[in-house]
C-alpha cells in the first residue's frame, strides 16, 4: 500500500467516538440501522464499536459485521487498546465482515506516558511494535494510532510511526485527542511525518481530531494538503467533549472547493471527479437520522446541515438568491439532499405510493418496518390531511427508532388553561403486561406528565434537556420532542414525534426511561462500561 492514493478515504467513527458523548449510547439495533445508513452514504471505514469494552458493544460490532461488512460494502473497524485481550475481542467480533480492520492505540505524549500509563518511552515503543504485529497475525488491515500524537515530542512520534509501520501497520493515525492543534502546525506535523519517517510511504496517513478549540476540520484540511488521506470524522462531528470533525464540513469543504484542493492531490485544478466517495445527496438524511437517534441536537447554525444552513433571512440577500442563486449561495441544497418540503401524500394515498415515494426518498424499510409505518402515516394522515416529504421522514425515523419496548403509553390526558391547574393523567404498560395509570399536578402540562409517569416507573432521575421543533410550518405541524435524563452519572435520551406535542412529550420520555431502565436491567453497571471507554 501506498502513502498516495488519489482519493481522501472517510473513515466514520459515530459510532465508536461518536457515541461516546454523554447521553449518545445507541443499543444494537440503532447502530446497525445508523451503520447501513453510512454505507449508503459511502463511508469507506466504519469504526463500529470498542469490541473489549462492554458485551453489547462486542454484538454491536459483530453484528454489523455481518449485515454490514459484505464484499461490496466498507471495511469494518474495531478500536481495540494495544492489550492482547482487546485486540482478541477485536479480531473475534469482526470475523464475519469480509473487509476487517483492527485499529489499535497507546498513547504516545510524556504527559500521558507519565501520568497515565505510567510507562517509559522505551517501554511504549516495545509495546506499540508487538500488538501491531500481534493484530496483524489475525487480519492485514491493521491501524495504528499514537494518541495524544499532536502533544508528542516529534522525535519519538516519528520512532514509534516507523515501529509500527514496520510491525505492518497499513494506516497510521494522527490523533489530536485534545483538540490543542492549529490547522499550520497540524499541516506542519503531517509534513514532518513524511519527511522523517522512512518507512512512511507502506501506509496511509490518517488524522483524528477533537474540536475543542473548534479547528478540528481546518486542521484536517490542511493536514490533507501536506500528505493525509484518511479522515476520521462524524456524523453531525459528535462525540468526546466538543465532539471530532465533523464529516460532512469536511466532504463539503473537499467538495465544493475541489478546484483548491485538487493539485494537492496530484489531479489537475479543473478536475470534476469527486475527492470523496461520499454520496452527498445522502448526508441530510443521515444528519437527521444520527441526531434522533442519539438525541443529540443539530445548532441551526450548524454548518452544510443546521436548520438555517440555507435559509436566506435578510432582504438583501433573499432578493440576490431569487435574481441568481450563486450570489449567496456556494452550494445547491438539494447536493445534500435537502428536499423542495413538497406535498406529496394524503389520507387517501395508498400502501404503493406510501412505499414508492419512501423509497423515492432513498428509504429502504424492511416488509416489518414499512407496516408499521404505514399504520403512523395512516393516523398522521388522519389527523393532518396533507403529508409532505419532511413528515414523511419524521415518521419513518421515529418508527425505525430501535428503543427497548418496555414501558408502552397508553393513554395520556391533560388539562390545562389560564386558570387551572395542569393535571396529567397517563396509563402505562408496564415490562410485565400490567397497566398502570396514575395521575400528577405539574407546573405546566408536559410536567404534570412527566411527574405521572414517575409515579408508575418509579426510577428517580434529573431531566436535562427537552425540546420541542416542528418538523414543516402550519398549525397541524408534526412536533418532534427530544429530551435527555440524568441517572447517576449516565445520560440517556429519548425522541418522539406526533401531531400532539403533549402525546409526543409523553413516548420521549417513555423512551430515554426504556434506555435507562434496559442498562439497569444489564449485568454491567452503565459506570463501568464508560469508564473503560477511550
Ligand atoms: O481521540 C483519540 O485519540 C482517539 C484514539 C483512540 C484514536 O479516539
Ligand atoms: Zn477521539
Amino acid at each position: 500500500m501506498t502513502n498516495k492514493t488519489d482519493r481522501i478515504i472517510i473513515f466514520d467513527t459515530t459510532l465508536r467516538d461518536g457515541e461516546q458523548c454523554p447521553g449518545a449510547t445507541l443499543n444494537i439495533d440503532e447502530k446497525l440501522v445508523i451503520a447501513k445508513q453510512l454505507a449508503r452514504l459511502g463511508v469507506d471505514v466504519i469504526e463500529a464499536g470498542f469490541a473489549f469494552a462492554s458485551p453489547g458493544d462486542f454484538e454491536a460490532v459483530k453484528k454489523i459485521a455481518q449485515i454490514v461488512g459484505t464484499e461490496n460494502g466498507p471495511v469494518v473497524c474495531s478500536l481495540a487498546r494495544a492489550i492482547k485481550a482487546d485486540i482478541e475481542a477485536a479480531a473475534e467480533a469482526l470475523k464475519p465482515a469480509v473487509n476487517a480492520r483492527i485499529h489499535t492505540f497507546i498513547s504516545t505524549s510524556d504527559i500521558h506516558l507519565e501520568y497515565q500509563l505510567r510507562k517509559s518511552r522505551a517501554e511504549v515503543l516495545a509495546i506499540a511494535e508487538e500488538m501491531v504485529a500481534y493484530a496483524k497475525s489475525f487480519m492485514t488491515d491493521v491501524e495504528f494510532s499514537p494518541m495524544d500524537a499532536a502533544r508528542t515530542d516529534p522525535e519519538f512520534l516519528y520512532q514509534v510511526l516507523e515501529r509500527a509501520i514496520a510491525a505492518g501497520a497499513t494506516t497510521v493515525n494522527i490523533p489530536d485527542t485534545v483538540g490543542y492543534t492549529t490547522p499550520s502546525e497540524f499541516g506542519a506535523m503531517i509534513k514532518g511525518i513524511i519527511e522523517n519517517v522512512p518507512n512512511i510511504d507502506q501506509a496511509i496517513i490518517s488524522v483524528h481530531g477533537h474540536n475543542d478549540l473548534g479547528l478540528a476540520v481546518a486542521n484536517f484540511l490542511e493536514a490533507v494538503k501536506n500528505g493525509a488521506r484518511q479522515l476520521e470524522c462524524t456524523i453531525n462531528g459528535i462525540g468526546e467533549r466538543a465532539g471530532n470533525a465533523s464529516l460532512e464540513e469536511l466532504v463539503m469543504a473537499l467538495h465544493v472547493r475541489r478546484q483548491y484542493f485538487n493539485p494537492y492531490l496530484g489531479r489537475p485544478a479543473d478536475s470534476q471527479e469527486s475527492l470523496t466517495n461520499i454520496d452527498t445527496r445522502q448526508i441530510y438524511k443521515t444528519s437527521r437520522l444520527v441526531s434522533n437517534l442519539t438525541g443529540m441536537l443539530v445548532q441551526p447554525n450548524k454548518a452544510i446541515v443546521g436548520a438555517n444552513a440555507f435559509a436566506h433571512e435578510s432582504g438583501i440577500h433573499q432578493d440576490g438568491v431569487l435574481k441568481n442563486k450563486l450570489t449567496y449561495e456556494i452550494m445547491d441544497a438539494q447536493l445534500i439532499g435537502l428536499t423542495d418540503n413538497q406535498i406529496v401524500l394524503g389520507k387517501h394515498s395508498g400502501r404503493n405510493a406510501f412505499r414508492t415515494r419512501l423509497k423515492e426518498l432513498g428509504f429502504e424499510l424492511s416488509d416489518t418496518e414499512l407496516n408499521k409505518a404505514f399504520v403512523r402515516f395512516k393516523e398522521v394522515a388522519d389527523k393532518k390531511k396533507e403529508i409532505s416529504d419532511w413528515d414523511l421522514e419524521a415518521i419513518v425515523n421515529d418508527e425505525i427508532q430501535q428503543a427497548p419496548d418496555l414501558f408502552r403509553v397508553e393513554l395520556v390526558q391533560v388539562s390545562c388553561g389560564s386558570n387551572a391547574r395542569p393535571t396529567a393523567t397517563v396509563t402505562l404498560r408496564t415490562p410485565d403486561g400490567e397497566e398502570l395509570t396514575d395521575a400528577a399536578i405539574g407546573t405546566g402540562p408536559v410536567d404534570a406528565v412527566y411527574k405521572a409517569i414517575n409515579r408508575v416507573v418509579n426510577v428517580p432521575n434529573q431531566l436535562i434537556e427537552f425540546s420541542v421543533q416542528s418538523v414543516t410550518g402550519g398549525i397541524d405541524a408534526i412536533g418532534e420532542v427530544t429530551i435527555r435524563l440524568r441517572y447517576e452519572s449516565k445520560v440517556f435520551s429519548g425522541h418522539a414525534a406526533n401531531t400532539d406535542i403533549i402525546v409526543a412529550s409523553a413516548q420521549a420520555y417513555v423512551n430515554a426511561l426504556n434506555r435507562l431502565y434496559a442498562s439497569l436491567q444489564t449485568q454491567q453497571k452503565p459506570e463501568e462500561v464508560t469508564a473503560q471507554k477511550v
